[in-house]
């Protein structure tokens, strides 16, 4: 084990019990974790990328939503700390005969598991199944209320560009309403010292929600280092919020020409999955500026660093 991985591990965390979400996290335990994963991504690069710190574990992923990067990307994390993963999804399940989220998540417990990681469209059910279940609940995404690790991968994303956080100008932009990310980023980055700015439709962008909010695109991302593209959420939108995907890529469509005017040095990124064409350009998505597989990959690293916290591993790194 190397001195700085031995640092990162004595450094002064907390103890904590379950991870659901970033606002009431301190700084310091966000950028202790920001450490740990920036230490546990050198794993990823390795030929053989397993280690046995978590041997013996058994993590169960639960979703009720659909995902593609999340759900694999905790599971590869688990794996390759060699702890056993189940895969539940409700659809093709017993949820589908009428059985209760509760009942659900204790029989699953029941199986002798060391962690639930769940994503659900209810905002707070993490938060509930942390209270009811004694083992660790990690929340990976919950309705519109927050999404911590995606918040922790793009934390890691700019950190490893920009060698640092504090003092950035962060604007996020799009269906800020609807999406967790934005809470998650916005509580992330203000706690780890960047400066935020919420970009959008006025009716997508919630006056709760502390911070500078603007309409104009150019106001918004002129002279930004990071710009989070969030994508237009069909699926949450029941106000026809939005006229037209036309109009609204005409009004705060990501484009190459105006990434160009506007924020030729900004790093762009997209939690996914995008529309392209619609929030943001393929010429963006695809281009020099374009920090997407970056976070995906981050996104191993830092559930990584999460289950390692969580489940208290070995050293053995
Ligand atoms: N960013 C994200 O949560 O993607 P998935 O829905 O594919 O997990």
């Amino acid at each position: 084990m190397t001195r700085g991985l031995m640092t990162v591990l004595k450094g002064s965390l907390k103890s904590v019990r379950d991870f659901t979400a970033l606002e009431g996290i301190n700084a310091e335990e966000l950028a202790a974790l920001i450490d740990l994963a920036e230490t546990l991504k050198d794993v990823l690069e390795r030929p053989i990328k397993k280690v046995p710190t978590l041997r013996g574990k058994a993590i169960a992923n639960v979703f009720f939503e659909p995902s593609t990067r999340t759900r694999n990307s905790f599971e590869l994390a688990a794996k390759y700390m060699s702890a056993d993963v189940i895969n539940f999804q409700s659809s093709g399940s017993s949820v589908e005969k009428g059985e209760t989220l509760w009942d659900t998540a204790r029989n699953l417990a029941a199986m002798a598991i060391d962690a639930v990681v769940i994503r659900h469209q209810v905002a707070g059910v993490p938060g509930l199944l942390a209270d009811l279940l004694d083992v660790p609940v990690i929340n990976a995404g919950d309705g519109m209320h927050e999404h911590p690790t995606q918040g922790l991968l793009d934390l890691l994303t700019v950190k490893a560009h920009y060698g640092r956080i504090g003092g950035l100008q962060v604007a996020i932009v799009g269906d800020v309403l609807h999406s967790r990310v934005a809470r998650s980023d916005l509580w992330g980055f203000t706690k780890m010292g960047a400066a935020v700015r919420l970009v959008g439709p006025p009716n997508l962008l919630p006056s709760e929600l502390e911070a500078p909010m603007t309409s104009n695109l150019e106001d918004g991302i002129r002279g930004c280092d990071v710009i989070q593209v969030l994508r237009l959420q069909h699926e949450r939108q029941t106000s026809g919020a939005v006229p037209s995907m036309r109009e609204y890529r005409e009004r705060f469509g990501v484009t190459r020409e105006r990434l160009e005017k506007w924020a030729p040095d900004a790093l762009v990124m997209h939690p996914g999955p995008q529309n392209r064409g619609v929030e943001i350009d393929s010429e963006v998505l695809d281009g020099p500026q374009s920090a997407v597989l970056s976070q995906v990959q981050y996104g191993v690293a830092v559930r990584m660093a999460v289950l390692y916290r969580l489940l208290g591993g070995t050293h053995d790194i």
